[in-house]
């Protein structure tokens, strides 16, 4: 069982930790928002993200005008943070529905071609995992499903703390457009760069 915490720092910061490992906090949240611009500007509006985290990447997109957002996050004590106002929250907008659940689960039960987005922003990438279950989620088994679950056109976006030749390798199995996007963020001080990696479903 999974130690969730989201607590308020001695600097006035709120930060999520699982396990005692830091997830996330609501200091340097430019990535999480530019996960969410990346499908809005490639034209999506009906969007499932994995991962709710402190809510950014939910937000941007319901203010980036997405019609509907399904986000599967895997521990309710973070739905519960964010409804009490962490982060970018309280989130009441009727375009969100918050399923508590594994996103692998949640992708999996979804219904062919029915989406214009996936949002994966689950862990701290494929090679840094604080949830050692999430390995298979960048495989390209699941890729594979994401894609499924894609209309033609749609795009499968994930959130990385760096770039990964391995995961653009299973994106490009089964998606076009594979590209990874670099966000320079400023973590305490330090220049550090994150990555979006994304591709796209074949539209024939
Ligand atoms: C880095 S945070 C997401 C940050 C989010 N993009 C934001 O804007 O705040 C990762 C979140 O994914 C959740 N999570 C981890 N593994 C998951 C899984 N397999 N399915 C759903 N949620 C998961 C964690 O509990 C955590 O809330």
């Amino acid at each position: 069982m999974d130690e969730v915490v989201v607590s308020r720092r001695a600097d006035g910061a709120t930060e999520l930790r699982v396990n005692g490992v830091f997830v996330m906090d609501d200091v340097e949240t430019s990535s999480e928002r530019v996960l969410a611009e990346h499908v809005l500007e490639a034209g999506a509006r009906e969007v499932l993200v994995g991962g709710l985290g402190l809510g950014y990447t939910a937000r941007a997109l319901l203010d980036g005008g997405a019609t509907r957002v399904v986000v599967a996050e895997l521990h309710p004590e973070v739905v519960r943070a964010v409804a009490a106002g962490a982060g970018a929250g309280p989130l009441d907008d009727p375009r969100l529905q918050i399923v508590v659940d594994d996103v692998a689960a949640v992708v999996e039960a979804l219904p062919a071609s029915g989406l214009d987005a996936i949002c994966l922003d689950v862990d701290n990438g494929p090679d840094f995992l604080v949830h050692p279950g999430n390995h298979a989620l960048y495989g390209a088994d699941s890729i594979a499903r994401c894609a499924g679950a894609l209309r033609p056109g749609g795009v499968l976006a994930v959130w990385s703390m760096a770039d990964s030749a391995p995961l653009r390798q299973a994106l490009a199995e089964h998606l076009e457009d594979v590209t990874g996007t670099a966000v320079p963020v400023l973590l305490q001080g330090r220049d550090e760069t994150y990555w979006i990696l994304s591709g796209r479903r074949r539209s024939g």
